[in-house]
C-alpha cells in the first residue's frame, strides 16, 4: 500500500477491524481461558489510609478480587494505575472478578478495554496560514519557544531532520518526562527538540498475549506520528520534498517548540487503555498542548478515553487538539466531538502538489495542458509520438499496447486509473496521458511517466492528434503549482458534525490545512516506485484530518507562548472567533461533497479556517472552565458514576447547577426535524482581551424561516479583563424542511480593529 494512497489508507483500518472481529467470533473456547482487559474508574477519596499510594491500593484491589478457582492462563494483571487522566486502573479480569470488583469500596464504573480502528486520520501550509517570519504570531511567539507539545500517536523517527535541535534552548526544568529506553531506541536519541519519548502497549499485549511487536519502543514504524509531530513542532529543514514535489523548507507550525512523543498506536492495534496511559503520562510530564490525530467512534463521553483525559488536561490548563476523522461528507460522522477540546477539520491549501505538463505544437503554435502526476523523477519526455486510437486507448491490454513501447499513449476515461496505470507499466510504454476527472484526488503511485488530464482539456489534445500527420508531445514532471484557487476547500473526507457524543455543542470547531501535506516520515517502507524499483523518501505527502490536527495544535502552541495566562478555552475561542470564512477568491469557503461542492456550513468547517495572526489578538474571548462543562453533563442527565468517570474523585463538582448553555464561541439550536416553531435562548459572556476601552456592536444574519436577535446589541468595556453578557434568541417561524440552516453573529468594535464572529446552526 502506498502511504500516499489516502483513500486506501482510510479504508484499510476498517478492513483490519472486521478481520479482527471475525477472528474473535470463530475462536473455539480454549481450555485455558484468557481474562479480558477492563478500564476501571475508582473514587480515590475512598482509598483506605493504610495504602502508601493509589498504585498500591489498585494492586491490592485486583488481588482481593482474584478468583483462584478458575482455570485461566494467567493471573489477573494490573496493567496501568492512572492518576492524572482519571482515577482508576486498567486490569485483566474475569467476569466473576468484575462482579466482585463492583462491590468493593471506591468502585465507580468499569467497561471493557476497546480496540479501535487505527485511524490514520505537512512546507507551504505555513505560508498559506499567513505565518511570516517578520511580523505576526511567529516572531511574537518566538516561534513557540518554551512550549511543550505532547503527541499521542504512532511514535517518532528520532533521526529525522525535523527533530534536529540546532539552536534549541535547554530542556526546561519544569519538564518531568523521560526518554524511555526500548528496542532500537536508546535514550540518547532524545535531544533539545525531541525532549520525551514513551510507549504504552500493555493493553494491546494483554488482549493479544502471544503478540510479537514489530518494534517494542517509541520508534515509529508507520510514519504517521513522525509526520504529525514534525507538522506541529518540527525544526526547519531546507530543501525538503517528496521526490521533487512540494519542494521547499519544511518546518513545523511551532518550529521552536519542544516535542514529546507518546506512542499508543501500534501497527498491531490501538487500545483505549494505552491511549489513556499515554495521555495520563503527557499531563503528568507537564506538556502544554496535546495533539491527538485519532479518535474513538460511537462511544459516550464517559467511556471515551480522549474525552476523559482531555477533561483532566483542561483542568491543568493544557489545550487538547484532536482530529475530526475522515468519514465525511455525511453529516454526523465525526469523532472527538468533545465539548472541552478543539476538534479539527481538514481543508485544502492553495497548491496543486502533483503537477506536470504536456506540451504540443499545433497550427496555432506551442500549446500546453497542465495535469496531475506523481511520477517520482525529474524527467522529461521530449518530442515523442502520441498515439490515440480505438485499439490502444482503453489501455487495458498489454498485447494491444505492445507496438507502442516507444510512444506516449493517450487513454480514454474508463474510470479505472490504477488499472490503466498497471497495464501501461507492464506494457512498458514510454509515457501515457490519461483522461479522467479524478485527477485532483489522485495520490497513488505512478511507476511510469504519466499525466492525468481533465476531460475538459482533452479535446484540444485529441483534435491535435487527429489533425496531425505525426503528432508528438513533450512531458514534464515534478511541478508543484502554488496559488491555485479556490482554497481552502473543506475536503470531502473530513468528517462532519453534529457531534455524536454531544450534539448541543457545534463541531467541528475549526478548519486547518490537511490535504496533501508534506512532512517527515519514517524512511522504512517504499512510498513510490519507478517500474519495479521501489523508492523510499524521508518526506511524505499525506492527507487527512490527522494532518489538519497538528497544524491547529501548533497554532495553539504559538498562542500559548504569547498568552501564558490564557485558559485552553480562551485559546480555542481566539482561534475560532477570528477564523476566516472566505477563500482566496473572496467567496464563502466551499466544501467538497461526493460529486460537487457547496457552501461550507459550520458542520463542515466549524468557525472557519484558522488564521493564526488574527488569533493572537482577538479582542474578545469566550471563556469556560471545568465547572461549566460539568453543568453541561448534569443537564444531559448523566449519572453520578458517569460524571465521576470524567471529573475523577474531585469534590469540586456537583450538579447544583445544570445548564446545557455552555459559554462556547458557537451555537447550536436544536428544534428537531419536524418542528415548525419555537424559541431558544442562549446566554454568552465575553471577556475583553483587546483595547482597554472599547465599544462593540452586534450584527447578524437570519436564514429563511429563522429569526435571530441579539440583546443588547452594544457592549462597552472600560478595561482589559472586563466581561459583558448578551443573549441570543433563535426563533423558528416555519419548518426548515429538514435542512439545517446556519448563520453568524459578529461583534465589531467601533475602531474597526476587532471582529469577533460566532457561527450558529439550526438543526
Ligand atoms: C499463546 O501461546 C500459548 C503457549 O504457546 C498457547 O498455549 C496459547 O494457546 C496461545 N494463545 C493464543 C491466544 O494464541
Ligand atoms: C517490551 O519491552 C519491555 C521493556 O524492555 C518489556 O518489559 C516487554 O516485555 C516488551 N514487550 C513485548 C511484548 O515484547
Ligand atoms: C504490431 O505490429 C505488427 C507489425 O506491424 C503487426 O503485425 C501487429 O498486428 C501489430 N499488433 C497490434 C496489436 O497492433
Ligand atoms: C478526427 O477527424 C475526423 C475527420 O476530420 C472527424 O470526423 C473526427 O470527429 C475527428 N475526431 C476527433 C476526436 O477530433
Ligand atoms: C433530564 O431530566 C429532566 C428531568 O427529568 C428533563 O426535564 C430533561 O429533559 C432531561 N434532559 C435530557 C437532555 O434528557
Ligand atoms: C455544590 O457546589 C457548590 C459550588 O462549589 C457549593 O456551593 C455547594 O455547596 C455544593 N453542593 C453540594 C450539595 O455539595
Ligand atoms: C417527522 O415527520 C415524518 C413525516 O411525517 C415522520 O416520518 C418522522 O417520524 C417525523 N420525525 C420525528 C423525529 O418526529
Amino acid at each position: 500500500m502506498s502511504p500516499r494512497a489516502s483513500h486506501a489508507h482510510r479504508s484499510l483500518p476498517l478492513l483490519l477491524l472486521l478481520i479482527h472481529a471475525c477472528v474473535h467470533l470463530s475462536t473455539p473456547v480454549a481450555v485455558l481461558a484468557e481474562r479480558t482487559g477492563y478500564i476501571v474508574h475508582m473514587d480515590k477519596s475512598a482509598m483506605p489510609s493504610h495504602h502508601s499510594d493509589h498504585r498500591a491500593w489498585y494492586a491490592a484491589t485486583v488481588a482481593s478480587v482474584t478468583d483462584a478457582s478458575e482455570d485461566y492462563r494467567a493471573e489477573p494483571q494490573l496493567l496501568y494505575a492512572y492518576d492524572e487522566a482519571l482515577h482508576g486502573f486498567a486490569a485483566t479480569l474475569s467476569a466473576s472478578e468484575l462482579r466482585t470488583l463492583r462491590g468493593t469500596p471506591g468502585f465507580v464504573s468499569a467497561y471493557p478495554d476497546r480496540r479501535a480502528t487505527t485511524l490514520h486520520d505537512t512546507t507551504h501550509s505555513m505560508q498559506f496560514l499567513g505565518l511570516n517570519s517578520v511580523r505576526g504570531l511567529w516572531p511574537e511567539s518566538k516561534f513557540g519557544e518554551g512550549v511543550i507539545i505532547g503527541m499521542i500517536d504512532t511514535g517518532v523517527w528520532p533521526e529525522s531532520a525535523s527533530f534536529n535541535d540546532a539552536g534549541m534552548p535547554p530542556v526546561p526544568s519544569r519538564w518531568r518526562g523521560t526518554c524511555e529506553p526500548g528496542e532500537d531506541f536508546p535514550p540518547s536519541l532524545c535531544n533539545r527538540k525531541l525532549i520525551g519519548a514513551r510507549y504504552f502497549n500493555k493493553g494491546l499485549v494483554a488482549a493479544n498475549p502471544n503478540i510479537t511487536l514489530s518494534m517494542n519502543s517509541t520508534r515509529d514504524m508507520e510514519g504517521h506520528g513522525t509526520h504529525t509531530s514534525s507538522t506541529a513542532g518540527g525544526s526547519e529543514v531546507p530543501c525538503a520534498s517528496f521526490f521533487g514535489y512540494g519542494r521547499g523548507t519544511a518546518r513545523g507550525v511551532a518550529p521552536r517548540a519542544y516535542v514529546a512523543m507518546y506512542k499508543v498506536i501500534w501497527p498491531e492495534g490501538r487500545y483505549a487503555s494505552d491511549v489513556l496511559a499515554g495521555m495520563d503520562a503527557a499531563i503528568s510530564d507537564g506538556v502544554d498542548v496535546i495533539s491527538i490525530s485519532s479518535g474513538f467512534d460511537g462511544v459516550p463521553l464517559y467511556e471515551d478515553p480522549v474525552a476523559i483525559a482531555a477533561f483532566a488536561a483542561m483542568e491543568r490548563g493544557v489545550l487538547v487538539s484532536a482530529s475530526a476523522g475522515n468519514n465525511g461528507p455525511g453529516l454526523g460522522t465525526l469523532h472527538n466531538g468533545i465539548p472541552w477540546l478543539l476538534t479539527v477539520a481538514a481543508g485544502t491549501v492553495d497548491r496543486q502538489m502533483y503537477a506536470g505538463t504536456v506540451y504540443y505544437d499545433d497550427t496555432r503554435g506551442r500549446n500546453s495542458i497542465v495535469g496531475v502526476t506523481t511520477y517520482p523523477e525529474n524527467a522529461w519526455i521530449v518530442d515523442t509520438k502520441l498515439v490515440y486510437n480505438d485499439l490502444v486507448s482503453s489501455c487495458d491490454s498489454t498485447e494491444a499496447l505492445a507496438n507502442s513501447t516507444a510512444d506516449i499513449v493517450v487513454c480514454r476515461d474508463t474510470m479505472s486509473l490504477n488499472g490503466q496505470l498497471a497495464t501501461l507499466t507492464e506494457a512498458g510504454v514510454a509515457g501515457a496521458i490519461l483522461i479522467s476527472d479524478e485527477g485532483d484526488d489522485f495520490e497513488d503511485n505512478m511507476p511510469l511517466p504519466a499525466l492525468i488530464i481533465s476531460p475538459k482539456d482533452a479535446p484540444r489534445l485529441l483534435s491535435y492528434i487527429n489533425s496531425s500527420w505525426l503528432p508528438t508531445a513533450t512531458m514534464k514532471f515534478q511541478q508543484t503549482i502554488l496559488g491555485t484557487q479556490p482554497a481552502p476547500v473543506v475536503t470531502a473526507y473530513s468528517s462532519r458534525g453534529p457531534s455524536q457524543s454531544y450534539a448541543g455543542v457545534l463541531k467541528p470547531d475549526i478548519l486547518a490545512p490537511g490535504d496533501k501535506i508534506l512532512a517527515s516520515v519514517a524512511p522504512i517502507s517504499p512510498s513510490a516506485a519507478i517500474g519495479e524499483t521501489q523508492l523510499i523518501s524521508n518526506f511524505l505527502v499525506e492527507s487527512g484530518t490527522s494532518m489538519a490536527c497538528p497544524h491547529a495544535s501548533g497554532v495553539a502552541a504559538l498562542l500559548r507562548a504569547v498568552h501564558p495566562d490564557w485558559t485552553p478555552a480562551m485559546i480555542k475561542s481566539a482561534m475560532m472567533t477570528t477564523a476566516t470564512t472566505t477563500d482566496n477568491t473572496n467567496s464563502p469557503i466551499t466544501a467538497a461533497e461526493i460529486h460537487d461542492t457547496i457552501v461550507a456550513s459550520p458542520l463542515a468547517m466549524g468557525s472557519g479556517h484558522v488564521d493564526p495572526n488574527a488569533a493572537m489578538d482577538p479582542g474578545l474571548v469566550f471563556d469556560a472552565g471545568p465547572e461549566d462543562f460539568v453543568a453541561l453533563l448534569c443537564a444531559a442527565n448523566y449519572t453520578n458514576a458517569q460524571i465521576m468517570a470524567i471529573t475523577r474523585s474531585s469534590k469540586a463538582y456537583n450538579c447544583s447547577v445544570a445548564s446545557s448553555d455552555v459559554n462556547y464561541p458557537s451555537l447550536v439550536a436544536i428544534f428537531g426535524t419536524n418542528a415548525t416553531s419555537g424559541d431558544l435562548h442562549f446566554k454568552r459572556t465575553v471577556t475583553n482581551v483587546g483595547a482597554s476601552s472599547s465599544v462593540y456592536h452586534a450584527s447578524w444574519v437570519s436564514p429563511v424561516n429563522v429569526d435571530v436577535s441579539v440583546s443588547p446589541g452594544r457592549l462597552e468595556f472600560r478595561s482589559v479583563g472586563d466581561t459583558a453578557t448578551f443573549e441570543v434568541t433563535i426563533k423558528l417561524t416555519a419548518s426548515t424542511g429538514g435542512e439545517h440552516a446556519f448563520g453568524e453573529i459578529v461583534w465589531a468594535d467601533v475602531s474597526g480593529k476587532y471582529r469577533v464572529r460566532t457561527p450558529y446552526v439550526v438543526l
